[in-house]
């Protein structure tokens, strides 16, 4: 029998239970539907992105949110503002751009801008979010990392390099934060339906990729969501350092 996905959460303890969860990208796709997730969950959660949709986007879940370029100078600062009051328990960065441009024509800046938001935005995140959690004796940082950081695919230079730069990151902030009672793992999902890409994507292309996966799907941002709420809970104490893939079978290394 099955279980359904209320039966599995039982049976998983998630312990949101009021602890807050700061959530990036989370105005729409898969940032939005772990948001969601996780305030069903009980946790108290901060919905942070650079367009102002998520101000709505938070509306609807009852939850808090701040409008923040995660490239921005002031980015840190403006986070740092957002633990001032209550340690943040999880934080998920999962704000993302995607690029799909042959090597020889990728431009500089544009290769400069993917770097900047999918791996530097994460050293400005984690630099404003983790002294509290060290204040609180302990946490979870989740890094929205991406299949392309393991497997290759032509076009995707610039953007495989920033998610391979997510998993290096990750691992090194786990040997940093784990004194701390801090794990520090990095996700990598496989394909998963959301704006991001659409304007390169085609149903061929789309077919293609469900036919690579033995589960004969592509991801949902549910599949994403229920392994971060996973990492989140007491049960993940000892999972470190990991890249774990959320591909649906597409990518086994
Ligand atoms: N969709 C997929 O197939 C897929 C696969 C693997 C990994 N991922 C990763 O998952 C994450 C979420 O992807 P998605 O598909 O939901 O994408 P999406 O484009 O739907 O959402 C990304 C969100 O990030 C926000 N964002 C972008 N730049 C920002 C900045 N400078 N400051 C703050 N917020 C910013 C956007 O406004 C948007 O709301 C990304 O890191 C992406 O690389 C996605």
């Amino acid at each position: 029998m099955t279980p359904t996905r209320s039966a599995a959460r039982t049976a998983g303890r998630t312990d949101g239970g009021g602890r807050r969860a700061i959530v990036t990208g989370a105005a729409r796709g898969i940032g939005l539907g772990l948001a969601t997730r996780l305030v069903e969950e009980g946790y108290d959660t901060t919905l942070v992105d650079v367009d102002r949709c998520v101000e709505s986007a938070a509306a609807a879940l009852d939850a808090s949110f701040a409008v923040i370029d995660l490239t921005a100078a002031d980015a840190s600062t403006r986070l740092n503002a957002l633990v001032d009051a209550e340690p943040c328990w999880l934080l998920v960065n999962n704000a993302g751009i995607f690029d799909k441009t042959p090597l020889l024509e990728i431009d500089l800046a544009e290769w400069d801008r993917v770097q900047a938001v999918n791996a530097r935005s994460m050293v400005a995140t984690m630099q404003a979010v983790v002294p509290s959690m060290v204040g609180a004796g302990g946490g979870r940082v989740v890094n929205m990392a991406s299949m392309a950081a393991k497997v290759g695919t032509p076009g995707e230079a610039a953007y495989a390099a920033s998610k391979a730069a997510v998993v290096a990151l990750s691992r090194i902030a786990a040997t940093e934060f784990g004194g701390h009672g801090i794990t520090v793992n990095s996700v990598c999902p496989g394909y998963v339906l959301t704006d991001m890409g659409a304007d390169t994507r085609d149903d061929e292309q789309v077919a293609g990729w469900v036919s690579m996966s033995p589960l004969g799907r592509l991801a949902n941002a549910d599949d994403i969501a229920s392994l971060v709420i996973y990492l989140a809970s007491d049960g993940a104490s000892y999972i470190t350092g990991q890249a774990l893939n959320v591909t649906g079978g597409m990518c086994t290394n």
